[in-house]
């Protein structure tokens, strides 16, 4: 049996990385892997870090991208390399262009598709945008679907996606237990000064489309006023990319004394960085996963979440978008450690890191065949 794995973001790298490497491992499946490259510099630094070699590669990122023009590109490169591979199994992640439009070019072609990390639902259209519309279609594209939660599953039930669900746990917490090491030597300069480590460190991290550009400015307003009122902080933003997000936080922050930017940070430097953090302040959806498992508080930059496990359990809070919501809440857990404490002992909801072990089994069991020759 031939599975095909597509990404080509960031996150979908960290979290697709882990079980292509269990898909080598397995007797019965032939693993193959096509990066879309709808990030470049991000996504490289991920593949090379896991060791996971690309069989296609289609280098499809362009400075400041449209979501039509990203999305087209994938559907039509991804067509001719399913032409070219006919694989008997496609795998996408998450919600991004590439893997709605990836799904597409699978359905086109009458190849199957699973979905890892399938469910999540904010059930609003519009935050995040594009990705929420992006999972729902892939879900209704995909033919097998590997749920995180029970949370994630149950919504996948609610939409009439009965057949074929799997609850499997996050990938990504299988990536944390390969990264976080107490003897970590950072490869950031800013971060190898151990006078960094004597403050406390609060983590910063936005780039969600929906959020540029007031709602960033406001998060950016809010870390400045935070760093004026706790003098023993440092907050550490990597900044991604997207030119976009540069044009606002880079006038806010460049010159603040409490802040440290950085070009975005490796894997294994990005996941010891926040293991040592005093909190998270973030928009991503990977932060709300890895920071529960480190033990680290996360306050959402964002109205709602597509993660509620989180939320329930304790270790989540949503801050919003506004400038005093953020600052009162990030104020709140920098000034009564009990709070803090509370919400970093919290039992983290997202897996034991076996999650991609559950999901070659959940594919094995799919295609006897290939369970037959495993
Ligand atoms: C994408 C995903 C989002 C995910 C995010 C992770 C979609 C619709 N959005 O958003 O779900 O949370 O990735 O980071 O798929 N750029 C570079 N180098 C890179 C990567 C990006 O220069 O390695 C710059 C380029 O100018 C690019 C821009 O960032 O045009 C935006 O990248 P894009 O993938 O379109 O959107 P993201 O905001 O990164
Ligand atoms: N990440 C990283 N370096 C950075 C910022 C993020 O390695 O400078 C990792 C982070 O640990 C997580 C993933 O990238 O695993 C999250 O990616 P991002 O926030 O870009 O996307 P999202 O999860 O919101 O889709």
């Amino acid at each position: 049996m031939k599975v095909l794995s597509v990404f080509g973001t960031r996150p979908e790298a960290i979290k697709m990385c882990p079980l292509v490497l269990s898909l080598e491992r397995t007797r019965g499946i032939r693993s193959e892997v096509c990066l879309t490259g709808q990030h470049r510099e991000l996504l490289h630094s991920v593949t090379e870090l896991f060791g996971v070699r690309a069989d296609y590669d289609l280098s499809l990122m362009r400075p400041d991208q449209s979501l039509s023009d990203i999305f087209c590109a994938v559907l039509s490169g991804v067509g001719e390399v399913l032409a070219r591979s006919v694989p008997d199994l496609v795998l996408v992640h998450g919600d991004t262009s590439t893997s709605c439009a990836a799904a597409l070019a699978a359905f086109y072609r009458h190849i199957p598709v699973g979905h890892v990390e399938a469910g999540l639902r904010s059930h609003d259209r519009y935050s995040p945008f594009p990705e929420e519309m992006n999972r729902r279609l892939t879900g209704v594209l995909a033919s097998y679907h590997f749920a995180p939660t029970a949370d994630s599953k149950a919504n996948l039930l609610a939409e009439g996606i009965t057949q074929n669900v799997f609850v499997t746990g996050n990938t990504v917490i299988d990536a944390l237990s390969a990264t976080v090491r107490p003897d970590h030597v950072f490869s950031c300069d800013a971060l190898r000064s151990g006078e960094l480590f004597s403050h406390r460190c609060v983590l910063l991290t936005a780039h969600r489309r929906e959020n540029i550009p007031y709602a960033l400015a406001a998060v950016c307003r809010a870390v400045r006023r935070l760093t004026e009122t706790f003098g023993d902080i440092r907050v550490i933003c990597p900044l991604h990319p997207n030119p976009a997000v540069r044009r606002v936080v880079l006038p806010l922050l460049r010159d603040c004394p409490g802040v440290i930017l950085t070009e975005p940070l490796d894997m294994p430097d990005m996941h010891n960085l926040m293991a040592r953090c005093t909190l998270v302040l973030t928009d991503s959806g990977g932060l709300q996963e890895e920071a529960p498992a480190l033990g680290v508080p996360v306050l959402v930059l964002r109205s709602e979440t597509e993660r509620p496990e989180g939320l329930r359990a304790g270790c989540v809070r949503l801050a919003g978008t506004e400038e005093e919501g953020i600052f009162r809440s990030a104020s709140l857990l920098l000034s009564n450690e009990t709070e803090r404490l509370r919400m970093a002992r919290a039992v983290s909801p997202y897996g034991d890191g076996h999650a991609s072990e559950r999901i070659v089994r959940a594919i094995l069991h799919s295609f006897p065949s290939a369970e037959a020759a495993s």
